[in-house]
């Protein structure tokens, strides 16, 4: 296994912790609408997953667990033994290794954009070819083929699609090609969420074309503590393109968490 990575990371805020992690290949900047309104009355911790943002890039499969491991280990630096858990998509992924791995460090878990099953065949061949390719081609054909996919239908020509297009350029070749291989040979995580004894919010982007609003529904169905919600007229990054409704969703299931303990 490889050994942890100091995370670069963003804090704002104080109260109860709440971390958030990004997607697959973005960085923390993603939450910044999010972490504004969230951070006005928790602390909120941003870190750049390994071989994104400003996080070292080692070479090597990036396994989710190792991902998680980073996260904790940066936790436990600050002094947060638990905090509530926010993931999309890929860092959704980095959520279910941490409640696999250390299950009694998560209060809560927003699930966005996410699912918990394992690749198939194809797609991890896919995944494979293009770590690849990044390293012999470079990243510009990678990127300009998922952006497609991101958005609502019409958004992927949206100013914030080009500001997400550059952002996604920025993650080094390391970077692109660790976490594409180590998403590859993810585990399925459905036994650990039908075992996860946490409350649970599941968020879906109503025109998500990765991971559609069926998908993410069963998976809170099989949480015992789990809800789903749907967030109209957004697609995979809901965090961007209904950055108001997003941050609503996330603050009311913090507050009604915080208001029980
Ligand atoms: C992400 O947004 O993190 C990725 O789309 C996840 C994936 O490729 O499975």
């Amino acid at each position: 296994m490889l050994d942890t990575v100091q995370l670069h990371y963003e804090e704002l805020g104080s109260g109860q912790p709440v971390v958030m992690l990004h997607g697959f290949p973005f960085n923390h900047t993603i939450w910044q609408a999010q972490a504004g309104v969230l951070s006005q009355s928790y602390r909120v911790i941003l870190p750049d997953l390994r071989g994104h943002g400003q996080s070292p890039a080692p070479d090597g499969v990036y396994a989710m667990d190792v991902m998680a491991r980073d996260v904790l280990a940066l936790l436990h630096v600050l002094g947060i033994e638990r905090a509530a858990w926010v993931g999309h998509s890929m860092g959704g992924y980095v959520l279910m290794a941490a409640l696999r791995v250390a299950p009694e460090r998560i209060a809560a878990a927003v699930l966005v954009a996410t699912h918990p099953h394992p690749d198939s065949e194809e797609r991890q061949a896919a995944r494979r070819t293009a770590a690849a390719r990044v390293f012999t081609e470079g990243k510009m054909g990678v990127t300009q083929e998922m952006i497609a996919s991101l958005f609502a239908p019409g958004g992927d020509s949206s100013p914030q699609a080009a500001a997400l297009l550059d952002l996604m350029r920025k993650t080094p070749r390391e970077g692109l090609a660790g976490a594409l291989r180590g998403m590859a040979e993810r585990p399925s995580s459905v036994a650990v969420l039908r075992a996860a004894k946490l409350p649970a919010l599941v968020i879906g982007g109503q025109h998500d074309q990765i991971v559609s609003p069926e998908v993410a529904r069963s998976m809170a169905e099989i949480m015992p503590g789990g809800r789903f919600v749907s967030v109209e007229g957004a697609g995979h990054m809901l965090m961007i393109e209904q950055p108001d409704a997003t941050a609503t969703l996330i603050r009311r299931f913090l507050a009604g968490l915080y208001r029980e303990s």
